[in-house]
Formats: C-alpha cells, structure tokens, sequence
C-alpha cells in the first residue's frame, strides 16, 4: 500500500464541491487516512510549494492557496501517487481527460479545484508537513 498527499484547493471548498470530491475519492477505492480542513497562511503556502519559488507563477499561486479554506488528506491505495494524479487530470483543466477531477471542476490552470503529490519524494515532504504520526492512526 502506498499514501499520497491531496488537497481539495480553495476554489473548490468554496465552491461546495468538497463533498463531491470526496465522493469520488471513496468511489474510487482511496482510503482517507487523514482529513481536515484548513486555512493557510501566505508563508505555509509558501512551504508548501517552496519547490516553485523561481517560477513566475509562485506569487500568484501562493495567493490563491491562502485566499480561503482547503481540505487537506492522505490517501491510501495501491499506487496512490499515480492514482490519484490520474484521477486529478491535467494540471490545466482545459486538456484535462473527461471524467477527471480538474476537468469536472477545475476553472483554469491556477484554479484548478484539487493538489496531489508527484512522486515518493514529494509525499514524503508534503505529508508530515500537514500531518502527525498521531492523525495518521
Ligand atoms: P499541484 O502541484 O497543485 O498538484 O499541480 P501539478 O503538479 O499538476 O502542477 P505543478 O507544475 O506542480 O504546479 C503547481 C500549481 O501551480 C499552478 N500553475 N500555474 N500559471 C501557470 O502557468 C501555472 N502553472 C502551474 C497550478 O495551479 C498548479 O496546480
Ligand atoms: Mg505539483
């Protein structure tokens, strides 16, 4: 079994569509180890994506990260790094595949409803980041 990190970005919790999201996630056979709901700071956004730092974006994105609640949540599965980057679609939603979760409810590439961690590495930065030992039971 593997865990992935995953997000339900701002937009989509302000847009209700938290609930449907999640729907998906059990559908699709995740376990959720972990859930809560937060709202970042401009310097947790920041941490978070500290790998972005030199891109053009950074600004705009860490706005966007901090601008209103989120979910955060550890997935379960097997091969639930790609799995879920699978589910997720294109990072923009605009080339995202049908029945893909940016497709459903993404609206640009900067609002672009959910986040997954792309590789070993990167979940095991980003799921202590958010998540003790102790939530992860
Ligand atoms: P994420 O990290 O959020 O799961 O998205 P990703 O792997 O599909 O894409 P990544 O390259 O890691 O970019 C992180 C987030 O930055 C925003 N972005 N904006 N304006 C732009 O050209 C641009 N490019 C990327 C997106 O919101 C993307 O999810
Ligand atoms: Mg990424």
């Amino acid at each position: 079994m593997e865990r992935t990190f995953a997000i339900i970005k701002p937009d989509a919790f302000a847009a209700g569509n938290a609930g449907r999201i999640l729907a998906r996630i059990y559908a699709e056979g995740f376990k959720v180890v972990g859930l809560k709901k937060l709202w970042l700071s401009k310097v947790e956004a920041e941490g978070f994506y500290h790998v972005h730092r030199e891109r053009p974006f950074f600004g705009e994105l860490t706005d966007f990260m901090s601008q209103g609640p989120c979910v955060v949540m550890v997935l379960e599965a097997e091969g639930a790094i790609k799995k879920w980057r699978d589910l997720m679609g294109a990072t923009d939603p605009a080339k995202a595949d049908e029945g893909t979760l940016r497709k459903e409810f993404g609206t640009s590439i900067g609002n672009n409803a959910t986040h997954g961690s792309d590789a070993p590495e990167t979940a095991a930065f980003e799921i202590p980041y958010f998540f003790s030992g102790l939530e992860l039971l």
